[in-house]
């Protein structure tokens, strides 16, 4: 066990996650970091950097054994000086330096001036100064050398954002790790200790945004933007301000009948827009930051502007006239599409959905919405396209949502580490503007000019001890934040950094969670829904596999599996004109059957089960043997990790080996089901002529 004694409750290791600031064992490197770290400078006051001050104290307390010191003027050790650029009175913060910082950026440069150690944490504001303080924590973490330091960091996304699910009588619609940490039997929990921490693992990897309940908003959360719950409100806003986030409520469009007793939310009415204004104003004086309102609308039975004959820029203006002038944003989802559609109406596509609703409404926002647009088409799948929105609409500002819950990847009980999924969608070239249109150029802002920009993600944490369910979880909480703070960055050096700081440095049990995180997404893609087609799990919990499960109604199946071939034809050419979305070179691309690549064959095209892929295999061999394979993957992942036995804290290895025989048990699940069933669909053999125990 750690020496964790700093943190309140907590009695499990995981509970900690990547903040545990390990005591260092080699002296060497104790002595090292003490010749920087005898005393703190603070220049400066504001709760934040008292967060900056008291996370230090407790990471290198822990790391090294003392308290550093605080002193507030002239000091005469070794220390870090901490402040903004304004306060630093020092030529090594220059102006061409702090030039180059953004609102959010910092500097961490270690010097020795009159033979002492000193190391500058500095920020453009506030918030730059945590962030460097987190920083340097993180280094520590990893054992690196602190001297000859030299590190300007901006953050690449304006918009950093975690969406919570919660609702208040304490579930989480998609959670996997126990019930809400915010509420309980429709009221807030009152656990602001666990907020707290909640804020400080959000906070040291730059997320700077979280909206608290969730996107589908239901009779008690709609009073959220009521004096009855306000003051709570602002209570919880009030701790992740002291971490330079800011708090966004979901907000339910009918809002104005169910809470104003109007009889209508007619976005054009003129008592509707004194409503939001009044209520909005209300809601200031409660929250004088608050970010502003995420809203799902007209999608999955919740209303919204069509109710009245309006559109969505209709629908989010009323809004944002309300919030421009205190400086807060509408946040309006794209996931909008019809979900009663009859899927055997082949002229109808889901995937077209958001495209046809939201593109010819380009330039028809107010400048503080911002679309949310999920990273593609569908629902948060193993595998699907980039949606075709990105890059798509140049007058209206983005943001891409991603979900680090596990809704279709496993919920937690099964491995799946995100973060090199979400990096090709970043990567992903939309061509919006010839050669270089990534997605992440688009969500920076950089390609548009976007004046709001950035990243949201659904929640994967709740109050099991070790917040995720499954301990491994936390690396893509953790990978989430650090890749949308820098996109650069691979998904490798990110699960590093990730492991280092959660299991320490033993290099076999870093090689062997290292390589258990890397391999995880393509195995669960293995054993589930192959070849891009999507689904193929049970509707309603979305865990485990139904082939021809399908959400909405007992018609229709997701794949349009026959006896003659699978796939569903989004072709200009031949089916629902779904790849006339992307721009040309998208389009030609997976258009063709030449060039559509094979992980993707059957979100494009209906082919015959002897279809060739490009790997040489058929689509029904590549059936079957990626369902083989992904078993004994599985089975792989289990025996790496009992090697970690003597290694790992009780309780994480409990936790993760149980997980991992969980998984097992789906993934055999998923092997016979998908294989079983399309055996006797294709009629056709196993060239290996394996057998289903
Ligand atoms: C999915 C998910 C729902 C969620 C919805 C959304 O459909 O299953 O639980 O509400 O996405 O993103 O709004």
């Amino acid at each position: 066990m750690n020496n964790l004694n700093y943190l309140t409750g907590a009695t499990e290791v995981s509970y900690h996650c990547w903040l545990q600031y390990t005591k260092i064992e080699d002296e060497a490197l104790v002595e090292h970091y003490q010749r920087y770290c005898q005393s703190l400078l603070v220049l400066g006051k504001s709760t934040i950097i008292e967060s900056a001050v008291s996370e230090l104290q407790k990471g290198l307390h822990s790391y090294l054994g003392s308290k550093p010191s605080i002193a507030t003027q002239e000091i005469n050790s070794a220390a870090i000086i901490l402040g903004t650029a304004d306060k630093v009175n020092n030529p090594i913060v220059n102006n061409e330096l702090i030039d180059k910082l953004n609102d959010d950026g910092y500097i961490i440069k270690s010097v020795n001036e009159n033979d002492r150690n000193i190391l500058y944490l500095v920020g453009k504001s506030d918030i730059g100064v945590l962030y460097a303080a987190f920083h340097l924590l993180r280094l520590m973490a990893s054992r690196k050398m602190v001297d000859n330091l030299s590190i300007i960091e901006n953050p690449r996304n304006q918009f950093r954002m975690i969406n919570q699910w919660d609702n208040m009588d304490g579930s989480i619609e998609r959670g996997y790790s126990g019930q809400s940490i915010f509420y309980t039997d429709n009221q807030f929990s009152g656990d602001w200790e666990r907020i707290k921490d909640y804020a400080r693992l959000l906070s040291s990897v730059g997320i700077n945004a979280i909206s608290i309940n969730n996107v589908n908003v239901f009779k008690v959360e709609t009073n959220l933007i009521t004096e009855q719950f306000l003051p709570d409100v602002a209570k919880t806003a009030d701790i992740f301000r002291a971490y330079g986030i800011k708090t966004f409520l979901s907000i339910n469009y009918a809002s104005p009948i169910e809470v104003g007793k109007l009889e209508t939310a007619d976005p054009l009415n003129p008592e509707v827009e004194k409503w939001w204004q009044q209520k909005t104003k209300e809601i200031y004086s409660y929250i004088p930051d608050f970010g502003g309102f995420v809203v799902k609308a007209d999608s999955e039975h919740r209303p919204g502007p069509f109710s009245y004959n309006r559109n969505h820029a209709d629908g989010a203006n009323v809004l944002a006239k309300a919030l421009q002038p205190f400086g807060g944003v509408v946040i309006w989802r794209c996931f909008v599409y019809n979900c009663l559609q009859d899927w055997r109406d082949r002229s109808i596509d889901r995937a077209k959905a958001a495209y046809d609703n939201f593109k010819p409404l380009d330039g028809k926002f107010l400048d503080n919405v911002i679309l949310q647009i999920k990273n593609g088409p569908m629902d948060f799948q193993v595998r699907e396209p980039v949606s075709p929105l990105f890059g798509a609409m140049s007058e209206t500002n983005q943001l891409i949502e991603f979900q680090v819950a596990q809704e279709y990847t496993g919920q937690q009980i099964d491995l799946c580490y995100l973060v090199p999924q979400w990096k090709e969608v970043l990567d992903f070239d939309t061509y919006a503007k010839g050669k270089q249109s990534e997605v992440k150029n688009i969500v920076d802002g950089s390609l548009f000019n976007f004046k709001y920009s950035g990243i949201a993600a659904v929640s994967n944490i709740g109050n099991d001890t070790n917040w995720t369910g499954n301990t491994l979880a936390q690396a893509n909480l953790y990978g989430y934040g650090r890749l949308i703070w820098n996109p650069e960055l691979s998904a490798e050096e990110i699960a590093e950094e990730w492991v280092e700081a959660t299991f320490g440095h033993k290099q076999h049990v870093k090689e062997i969670i290292l390589n258990m995180l890397m391999q995880s997404w393509p195995i669960y893609e293995n054993y589930t829904a192959p070849l891009g087609v999507g689904w193929m799990i049970n509707p309603g919990h979305h865990y485990g596999p139904n082939i021809d499960g399908y959400e909405y109604s007992v018609w229709g199946t997701y794949h349009f599996a026959d006896h003659d071939g699978i796939g569903v034809d989004r072709t200009i050419a031949t089916g629902t004109g779904y790849t006339g979305q992307y721009f040309r070179e998208n389009a030609d691309y997976y258009e063709s059957l030449e060039t559509c690549p094979d992980e993707l064959l059957l979100f494009f095209h209906h082919v015959p089960y002897t279809y060739r892929l490009h790997s040489g295999k058929t689509v029904i061999q590549h059936i079957y043997d990626t369902h083989f394979e992904g078993v004994e993957q599985v089975k792989q992942l289990r025996e790496m990790f009992t090697r970690l036995e003597k290694d790992l804290d009780k309780a994480i290895y409990a936790n993760v080996l149980d997980r991992l025989e969980r998984q097992l048990a789906n993934a055999k699940e998923w092997r016979d089901k998908i294989n079983t069933y399309f055996y006797r669909k294709s009629g056709i053999n196993d060239e290996k002529n394996r057998m289903i125990y």
